[in-house]
């Protein structure tokens, strides 16, 4: 049983390295604090188009932009509703978000089959090429998650989307939610169908509401079926916005007026030199961990916003995560699911630089004593 601990008003206020929530910069949480304004009026339509196409701006795509008010679990419901049928899906698995995306399509009824690996593996392209090959019917889409939170591996989804890209009747669905916004991806060159993050992570937001970029192909293949998604269907979200700029129920307003202030960086900063930025600050990362432990990710496939470092020197984890908090109000996050003991993970994304991570590697060495 729960019972209610009381929220205080004398928090101190702690740096994010986690992988997600991450640093939100102080205008980006002052834009929230505007009078409300109701969803169906002409400042609506401003706000949602602004954010709108300064995303597709910013990622470099013609393709249509869902921002909606939902965590991004809610895209693994809605891409797996909206473009799979009787045909299945084919799921490589090699951690934690990639074996749940799995599950929910299951849950789903949907048939799915799955590519396995060990968990700090990377999927590899011609074993999607395989399945797909085996494959009586062809599969109507694969998934594929980006950047496995949990063992800090960057799949190559560039050259699994080419492989995909030969199967024309499959769809392509990248959970990139660690990822965008960070770690650059050219999501037309490598036909991507529907790729989706959540803002907390790399857009350096605060949580609470997830993008998905949806091609044409995938727009018109979620014909009228009564299995889409109702919530999260592409076309009663796209065809909104084509007719009166909006979304189709209330969303969260304030979220939006962040996001609207955020982009405007992103924007400035561009995504090139954000991926920069990010390459920079991982490879630190890598350095510093080869140096004191060992990483986790299969070599050649280290993430770009998150370093999952195997913990070689037996350190206590938890205690040394609780002593950096207190005694440097810095945040950074435990192993995830099964490999919570023997691993922790830096998230060095959105607005972090190579000095701010240093700073938290400084601290880790004075505590755990490196
Ligand atoms: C790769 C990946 N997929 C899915 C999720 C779930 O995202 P959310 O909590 O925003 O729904 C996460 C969260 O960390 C993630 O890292």
């Amino acid at each position: 049983m729960t019972e209610k601990r009381e929220y205080r008003d004398d928090y101190p206020n702690k740096t994010l390295y986690l992988p997600g929530p991450t640093e939100v910069r102080e205008d980006v949480i002052e834009a929230m604090a505007e009078p409300m304004f109701g969803h169906r009026m002409d400042r609506m339509t401003d706000l949602y188009t602004t954010i709108v196409e300064d995303t597709k701006e910013f990622l470099g795509t013609d393709n249509d932009v869902i921002v909606l008010t939902a965590s991004g679990t809610e895209f693994w419901e809605a891409t797996t509703l909206n473009l799979v049928d009787d045909g299945g899906v084919l799921c490589p698995t090699s951690g934690s978000f990639s074996e749940r995306q799995a599950n929910v399509a299951e849950r789903l009824g949907k048939d799915v089959d799955r590519i396995e690996y060990e968990w700090g593996a990377a999927v590899k392209p011609e074993d999607v090429r395989e399945a797909l090959e085996a494959s009586d019917d062809g599969y109507d889409a694969v998934t594929v998650v980006m950047n496995e939170t949990s063992t800090g591996v960057r799949n190559p989804i560039e050259e699994i989307g080419d492989v995909v890209a030969d199967y024309p009747d499959t769809y392509f669905v990248v959970d990139a939610i660690s990822a965008l916004g960070g770690d650059y991806v050219d999501i037309e060159a490598h036909g991507i169908d529907a790729i989706f993050t959540s803002v907390q992570k790399a857009f350096a937001m605060p949580p609470g509401l997830a993008v998905c970029v949806v091609s044409d192909d995938a727009y018109e293949r979620e014909v009228e079926k009564d299995t889409s998604s109702w919530y999260g269907g592409f076309r009663r979200c796209i065809d909104y916005y084509d007719r009166k700029g909006q979304t189709h129920s209330t969303p969260a307003i304030p979220l939006m007026l962040a996001y609207r202030q955020q982009m405007k960086h992103m924007l400035e900063e561009t995504h090139a030199a954000r991926d920069e930025r990010h390459r920079e600050m991982a490879e630190y990362t890598r350095e510093w961990a080869r140096e004191h432990f060992d990483l986790f990710a299969e070599e050649g496939y280290e993430s770009r916003t998150v370093t999952c470092i195997e913990n070689t020197q037996g350190i206590d984890v938890a205690d040394t995560i609780e002593t950096v908090s207190e005694e440097y109000d810095m945040v950074f996050s435990n192993g995830y699911g099964d490999i919570g003991e023997e691993t922790f993970r830096i998230g060095h994304m959105g607005e972090h630089t190579v000095e701010s991570i240093e700073a938290l590697t400084d601290a880790i060495e004075d505590v755990a004593d490196l």
